[in-house]
């Protein structure tokens, strides 16, 4: 993680990261890494092991050649737990805590992490909600000064910021704030910056699922995050409509085919397209 997290700061570019929870999950991540030959970091939230199970990930990690990171990792347990399966990165996310308590828990996780040559990513700011994505007060966006404190103070390896995104498919108008992430990468300019909540929620899909007032981050607002500085570019969102807009519409047709398999292998191609789309995106194509 580390390797590809700093060639791609020397490179001025980013590298995508997808969420898995399942088996269908997985091998549409893989598939479009494989088919499009680009860096693609796994990753795999606290809820998406309870789902998975601890077996079923174990043999996952231990035969895959990919990178698999936990992301959102609410507390040292939690990232420990994910070290012992064999991650190679884990996210401590303390960013609902007072700033003193984010490093604290930082420094703890750090320090056990780096001792196992696990990467640690942290985060500082609270991503916006929809409903109060305008004032950056109540958002909490990034304070640069505080940013290259924290990181002093924590030796974390990465630092996710927030500067205007939210997760889930209401995300206002998408806008980011550029001012923030600039002066954050003339701070900390040697630290992979990791931007979340970066869907697009296509119309296309929320459209089909009924969805109302969805909005994301515009494909043009996340090159120019890249090119300002942001290393590693997190969506889930995006994935979870395509597979879910293309399983609706796969269950309203009239058909007599009862065999699982038929619809999954739909919808894990609807997920690939997708992720091949976003791959080329992030990386620049
Ligand atoms: O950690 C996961 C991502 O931040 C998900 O963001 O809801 O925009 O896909 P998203
Ligand atoms: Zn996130």
């Amino acid at each position: 993680m580390k390797n590809i997290l700093l060639k791609a700061i020397a490179g001025n570019y980013a590298v995508p990261a997808f969420n898995f929870y399942n088996l269908e999950s997985f091998r549409a991540i893989a598939a479009a890494a494989r088919a499009t030959g680009r860096p693609v970091i796994f990753a795999c939230s606290e809820s998406a092991i309870k789902y998975m199970g601890d077996d079923f990930l174990r043999f996952i990690i231990h035969n895959s050649e990919f990178l698999i990171h936990l992301d959102h990792g609410r507390s040292f347990e939690a990232c420990k737990h994910a070290i012992s399966l064999g991650f190679d990165s884990v996210m401590i996310d303390g960013s609902n805590l007072p700033f003193e308590e984010n490093v604290k828990l930082t420094r703890r996780v750090v320090k056990y992490a780096h001792a196992r040559r696990v990467f640690v990513e942290a985060e500082l700011g609270v991503l916006c909600g929809q409903e109060d994505e305008v004032s950056a007060k109540k958002c909490g966006f990034t304070d640069p000064i505080q940013a290259k404190k924290f990181v002093e103070l924590t030796n974390c390896d990465s630092l996710a910021i927030a500067i205007g995104t939210s997760h889930g498919a209401y995300k206002g108008t998408g806008k980011l704030h550029f001012e923030i992430l600039k002066e954050i990468r003339r701070l900390l300019p040697k630290t992979p910056l990791v931007l979340h909540g970066a869907s697009q929620i296509p119309q296309k899909y929320t459209k089909i699922l009924g969805l109302k007032n969805t909005g994301g981050i515009p494909a043009i607002e996340i090159r120019r995050a890249i090119k300002l500085g942001i290393n590693k570019v997190n969506v889930d969102s995006d994935a979870r409509l395509a597979w879910t807009a293309t399983m609706k519409q796969m269950m309203a047709k009239k058909t007599d085919n009862f065999d699982p398999r038929h619809y999954l292998s739909a919808t894990t191609a609807a997920m690939t397209d997708l992720y091949k789309q976003e791959i080329k995106l992030i990386h620049g194509e």
